[in-house]
C-alpha cells in the first residue's frame, strides 16, 4: 500500500497551480496550508484545518514551502578547474568563448568515473539548495566518442539531456568549421541522439553563426530532438529569432535583445531563459528581465552551471541577483526558477505543487519565499523531497 504523508502548518505555500494563480496571486500562494503526498505524487493541497487523515505528518512550523527548483540550463559533465581564469577576469580580462577549450582538454583526459563523480557531486550540491530537476548538456568533448560519452553519463542521472556538440568548433577543426558542422550534424549526432532529449547550439560570434546554427538544429530535429539555443549572450545576433522560428523550447541568455527579439519571444512559445550567474561571473551587463516580462514573454531563471562562465549550482543565488539587478520582483524570480524552468523543459509534472504533480518540494527556514532574495547567500533550505522521497 502506498504511504501517505501530510506536510502541515505551512505558513506560506507556493503552488504555481494554474487553478489558483491570478493577477493578484501570481504564485498561487496559500496561507496556513497543507500538502499531502502519496508515493511520488502530490495528491492534495489546501488549508491545514481541512487536511485529510494520512499515515505520516510533518509539521512545517509556519515556514514556507515551494516547488523544487527546475534548473533548465546547466553544463555539468566536465573535468578541470578554471579558477585562475575567473580571477584574471575579475582583474579586467574579458570573457571569451575560447576558454571552453581549456575544459575540453581536461574533460577528454578524464575517466568516465571522474566525470560521473563530478556530475553526481554537482547534482547533490544543487539538491541541497532546493533543486529537484536539472538539465545538463554535453559540449566539452567535441569528438564523436567524447560527446556520446558525456550524454551517456548524463542520461544515467537526468532525463533532461542536451546534445551541444556545437558548443565551439573542436580544436582539430580550427581551420575547417564547415567540416566540424558536418561532423556535428552527421556521425556525432548519430552517436549522441540515443542519449539526448534536446539539441542546442552556441549561436554567437566566435562560435556558430546563424546558418550553421540552423543546420545543427534542423539536423537534431530530424532525429527527434527538440531545439534550445544559446542565444544573444555576448552580443546581438540571430539566435533568438532562429530559436523562435524553429519552435525551440527556450532561447537562453537573452542578454542583448532588439525590440524584434523581445516581440518574437513575447508572441511565441519559446521561453526566455536568463542566466544571471554568467553575467555575475563574467562581469557583464545583466539581461533586462523587466523588458521581457512587460512584453509578456515567459521567463525562466537557471544557473548555467559550468566551470567557465558561471560556476554556481545555486538557484537561490540566481533569484537574489535577478531581483537585485534584473528588475524582477521576488514573486517573478521564484516563479521563473520553478514554473518558468518547467516550461522551458516542456514539463507539466514539475514546477508546481498541485494534485497530480510530482512531489518535488522545498521547505525553507523562512516565513516567505521573499527571503530567498531578501537573505542573499544564506542557506535557507530546511528539507527537500524529490518524487516523494526526503532527499535533503
Ligand atoms: O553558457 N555560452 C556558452 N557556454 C557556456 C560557457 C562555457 C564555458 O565558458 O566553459 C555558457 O555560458
Ligand atoms: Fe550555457
Amino acid at each position: 500500500m502506498t504511504v501517505s504523508t501530510a506536510i502541515t502548518d505551512i505558513g506560506s505555500l507556493i503552488t504555481n497551480d494554474p487553478s489558483l494563480t491570478s493577477a493578484d496571486n501570481p504564485l498561487g500562494l496559500v496561507r496556513d496550508a497543507a500538502v499531502v503526498i502519496e508515493g511520488d505524487r502530490v495528491v492534495w493541497t489546501g488549508a491545514t484545518s481541512k487536511a485529510p487523515p494520512t499515515d505520516n505528518r510533518v509539521d512545517a512550523g509556519g515556514r514556507a514551502l515551494l516547488p523544487g527548483f527546475v534548473d533548465s540550463h546547466a553544463h555539468l559533465v566536465f573535468a578541470g578547474d578554471r579558477g585562475p581564469e575567473f580571477a584574471a577576469r575579475m582583474s579586467g580580462r574579458p570573457y571569451s568563448a575560447g576558454g571552453i577549450r581549456t575544459t575540453v582538454a581536461a574533460t577528454r583526459a578524464a575517466s568516465d568515473a571522474e566525470l560521473d563523480g563530478n556530475l553526481a557531486r554537482l547534482i547533490a550540491e544543487a539538491r541541497r539548495q532546493g533543486t529537484t530537476t536539472v538539465e545538463t548538456k554535453s559540449g566539452y568533448g567535441l569528438t564523436v566518442e567524447d560527446e556520446a560519452r558525456a550524454l551517456r553519463i548524463a542520461a544515467e542521472r537526468t532525463p533532461e539531456t542536451t546534445y551541444l556538440g556545437a558548443h565551439v568548433v573542436a580544436p582539430e577543426y580550427a581551420g575547417d568549421p564547415a567540416g566540424y558542422v558536418d561532423l556535428v550534424t552527421g556521425p556525432m549526432l548519430d552517436a549522441c541522439a540515443p542519449y539526448a532529449r534536446w539539441v542546442d547550439v552556441f549561436c554567437e560570434r566566435g562560435a556558430f553563426d546563424g546558418d550553421q546554427a540552423r543546420a545543427v538544429l534542423d539536423a537534431g530535429r530530424a532525429r527527434g530532438l527538440t531545439p534550445r539555443v544559446h542565444a544573444n549572450q555576448l552580443g546581438h545576433g540571430p539566435g533568438v529569432l532562429l530559436a523562435v522560428e524553429l519552435g525551440a523550447a527556450s532561447a537562453d541568455h537573452c542578454t542583448y535583445l532588439t525590440d524584434a527579439d523581445v516581440d518574437a519571444l513575447a508572441s511565441g512559445d519559446t521561453v526566455a531563459t536568463l542566466l544571471p550567474g554568467a553575467e555575475f561571473s563574467t562581469r557583464a551587463t545583466y539581461p533586462d528581465a523587466r523588458r521581457l516580462l512587460d512584453a509578456g514573454a515567459t521567463v525562466a531563471l537557471s544557473t548555467d552551471c559550468n566551470p567557465g562562465s558561471s560556476f554556481t549550482t545555486s538557484m537561490p543565488f540566481c533569484i537574489a541577483v535577478a531581483v537585485r539587478e534584473m528588475g524582477m520582483s521576488p514573486d517573478e524570480a521564484v516563479r521563473a526558477a520553478t514554473y518558468g524552468g518547467a516550461r522551458a523543459l516542456r514539463r507539466t509534472d514539475v514546477g508546481t505543487v498541485a494534485p497530480g504533480s510530482r512531489a518535488d518540494l522545498h521547505l525553507i527556514d523562512a516565513p516567505s519565499h521573499i527571503h530567498l532574495a531578501y537573505r542573499p547567500g544564506v542557506p535557507l533550505t530546511a528539507a527537500v523531497w524529490q518524487a516523494g522521497a526526503l532527499v535533503s
